[in-house]
């Protein structure tokens, strides 16, 4: 993590502890980008005493789990028991026991879940619990007085699951859809609107929980702008374990089809649908850093893209990229590289997101600018799965509610970015 970022996390929200919002309208929390694993990474207050965390962000996780193993102290730290109701909130039924000296993590009688790291693939078994958890809350245009839920249920892990995640974190928070996932269960503790979103930097950006508005300097609320299409069931869960007949927590999309510079890309329709076995379809991801293709996708799409840039120097693709371009040839829009635009059309052809140059194309040294599309292979379990580069200085508003994406396209377009949030208070 770069020195900036570290300095922005560590002065945000200072004055935390020190005065309580009762009935907030949404919290807000600023979201980091690790330069060394490009993960993004979130920061949330827990225990008491409080303490801050530093917790990765993975759009699609069951819920919060946190490194129990390591220095969890906390007066106010509860096991779930087992056949509880936080227990079969959390879709889950097991009982666990422990072998060893009680503490956080260690109990005996215990709701058990599965802590996923899914950067390493990786998932073990875990003790759910409730603990205190602190979130500043916010108007929408700055960060208000913090709000705390006395009882927030999540995961403890072992220290080992942290392996592959960015250094100075101890835990992933999940926001995907499940009833235990940070965005339903502040939505029920509060009684706010069932919805969060993301917009990811480069730099430092920001997420919410609780609608609209959601507004960057100077003054634009992106709230009042969204495009919306429908969110997806996938009926298999694609977590690493899970209980049989469990959904995916994840969020699809439906894409329908693939255009660059207007024109439709060839592309095999069966693995646009997500099939009864929970494969195909296209989801959002922040565990990725470039978006993935199929590999006949990924194939058609860089013909394509390359073909409509005939004219412009090639240079030796760089991994993970196949497809790399002379910076030089390349001219510079307001939405960055001066290349055609790619669009994934949705439900209807007349609502696509559309994906500029500075989403699509990756600098790479001084030299190239490279289609930022990774291979998935021949047979991944999701054909599409859009990455974090891809999302960036985007905002997706995830209404849980009415099932459905907002997204604003790129900020930039409006003058903004994702890092335009104003964190003064
Ligand atoms: C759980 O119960 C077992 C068997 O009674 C006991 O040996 C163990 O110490 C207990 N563990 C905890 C964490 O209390
Ligand atoms: C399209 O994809 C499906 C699913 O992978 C595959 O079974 C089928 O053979 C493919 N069709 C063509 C024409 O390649």
């Amino acid at each position: 993590m770069d020195s900036s970022s570290l300095l922005l996390l560590s002065i945000l929200y200072l004055s935390l502890p020190i005065s309580f919002s009762q009935k907030p309208n949404a919290l807000v929390s600023p979201i980091a980008k690790d330069p060394a694993t490009l993960q993004y990474f979130t920061k949330v207050y827990q225990r008491t005493p409080f303490v801050s965390l530093n917790v990765v962000l993975d759009l699609g996780g069951r819920y919060l789990w946190v490194d129990c193993d390591k220095g969890y102290v906390s007066s106010t730290y509860r096991p779930v028991r087992c056949r509880s109701a936080e227990c079969s909130l959390a879709n889950a039924n097991g009982c666990g026991d422990c072998f060893s000296k009680a503490r956080p993590g260690c109990n005996n009688n215990t709701c058990g879940v599965s802590p996923e790291n899914p950067f390493i693939r990786t998932s073990t078994g875990g003790e759910l619990a409730t603990d205190v958890f602190s979130l500043p809350s916010t108007d929408g245009y700055k960060p208000g007085p913090a709000a705390k839920d006395p009882q927030f249920i999540f995961s403890c892990g072992p220290t080992f699951l942290l392996k592959g995640l960015a250094s100075g974190t101890s835990g992933i928070i999940g926001l995907g859809r499940t009833k235990v996932a940070p965005p339903e269960q502040l939505a029920a503790t509060f009684s706010f609107q069932r919805t969060f979103a993301i917009c990811l930097s480069g730099s430092i950006g920001v997420m919410f929980f609780g609608g609209g508005p959601y507004v960057f300097l100077p003054g634009i609320d992106v709230s009042k702008s969204l495009i919306y299409t429908p969110l997806l069931i996938n009926p298999v869960s694609t977590a690493g374990t899970f209980v049989q007949g469990e959904k995916s927590a994840e969020y699809f999309i439906g894409v329908k089809s693939i255009k660059i510079n207007e024109k439709a890309v060839k592309l095999n329709q069966t693995l646009l649908n997500i099939d009864q076995n929970g494969v195909g379809g296209t989801k959002i991801s922040t565990v990725n850093p470039y978006t993935l293709l199929e590999t006949s996708i990924y194939k058609a799409v860089l013909d394509a893209f390359g073909t409509a840039l005939s004219k412009v120097k090639k240079v030796k693709p760089v991994a993970p990229f196949g497809l790399c371009f002379d910076a030089k040839s390349i001219g510079s829009t307001r939405v960055g590289p001066a290349v055609p635009a790619i669009d994934l059309v949705l439900q209807s052809e007349s609502v696509y997101w559309r994906i500029f140059g500075a989403n699509s194309m990756v600098a790479v040294g001084n030299d190239a600018l490279c289609l930022g599309f990774v291979d998935a292979g021949k047979n991944p379990r999701t054909s599409i799965v859009i990455g974090g580069y891809q999302l960036e200085d985007n905002l997706l508003a995830f209404d849980l509610a009415r099932s459905r994406l907002g997204f604003s396209s790129s900020l930039l377009f409006r003058q903004t970015t994702c890092s335009n949030f104003d964190y003064t208070t």
